[in-house]
């Protein structure tokens, strides 16, 4: 007797839900649902691609590659969804916010746990290196009250567009990055160093398929921060650089435009000293972050 799954032999013109069918036993009802979605459109798209079996196979071998590049520190595959949208793409459905919030952007490789964690005014560059810069804002709920308590990882890349982390031995650990905790009235500030453009990894296969694709491998210079409170959605985010060259051309999509921050140059040497500065200028950055009340 045939099985309600068995339904008929593969044929060209019905070929998803031939295979589709066959998964009506399936034990996981959401599985099933993922695997009949990415099967229609896998089948559509071969079927509009028309691939001959050398390209079938180039494409199995690209996949291969990819996975071969990935170890416990270099995710390719993280990479390659990110460079076709997809990292962005699920990190916008899983973060709808009210009106007003802050928005979610990628969190990328190079956040690591165990920041140390500063007083407010703190300078995060531990190496003295690049142009100085201070960042401060307040922490608000959606009505605009003032959050106590909340938790401001933030890091960054140095002014040569490289992490701590990619320069061990070079750069000072934990350089530029640091953990700070907002008082009743809301506000953060902290020293830093305007951050630099840069290449996201080009030695494997997503670096290749730029190349391949005329596209370009950097990010617009960003810092990056992961704010969590009691009681509101946590949000990771980056500020960006309103004058970066890649602002618009993002490798991996990232920019929103309410995260384009205002970097306003200071040369007033009352307050470079103030700040205890001792180039001739520094970079100031307001911004506030927004939290959503947790649903
Ligand atoms: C980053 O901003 O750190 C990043 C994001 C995605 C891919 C590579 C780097
Ligand atoms: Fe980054």
């Amino acid at each position: 007797m045939i099985d309600d799954h068995e339904t008929g032999y593969f044929a060209e013109d019905d070929s998803a839900r031939v295979v589709t069918a066959r998964n009506a036993n399936a034990r996981d009802e959401r599985l099933k649902q993922v695997m009949e979605v990415i099967t229609r459109h896998l089948h559509a798209a071969i079927k509009e691609i028309e691939p001959t079996r050398e390209e079938w196979m180039q494409a199995i071998q690209f996949l291969t590659r990819t996975g071969h590049m990935c170890d416990d520190w270099r995710q390719e595959y993280i990479l390659l969804s990110d460079v076709l949208g997809v990292s962005m793409l699920v990190d916008a459905i899983n973060s709808r916010r009210p009106t007003g919030a802050t928005e979610n952007t990628v969190l990328g490789p190079f956040h690591i746990g165990g920041a140390p964690e500063y007083p407010m005014g703190s300078n995060i560059c531990l190496d003295g290196k690049g142009e100085d810069l201070v960042v401060r804002g307040r922490v608000l709920d959606v009505d605009g009250n003032p959050v106590e308590g909340a938790k401001i990882d933030v890091w960054q890349a140095n002014d040569e567009g490289f992490y701590d982390v990619q320069q061990k031995g070079i750069q000072p650990d934990f350089n530029l990055r640091g953990v700070f905790r907002t008082g009743p009235d809301g506000i953060y500030w902290f020293k830093a160093v305007r951050p630099r453009h840069y290449s996201i990894p080009t030695d494997g296969t997503v670096g290749q398929l730029l190349e391949d694709l005329g596209r370009h491998p950097f990010r617009p210079a960003h810092l990056h921060y992961i704010i969590s409170a009691d009681g509101f959605e946590e949000i990771t985010t980056h500020i960006f650089d309103p004058d970066d060259p890649y602002l618009h051309s993002d490798a991996v999509f990232g920019v929103k435009e309410s995260l384009i921050a205002q970097f306003n140059r200071v040369d007033d040497p009352n307050r470079i000293r103030q700040m205890g500065f001792s180039g001739n200028h520094f970079w100031d950055v307001a911004f506030d972050f927004v939290l959503a009340p947790r649903p």
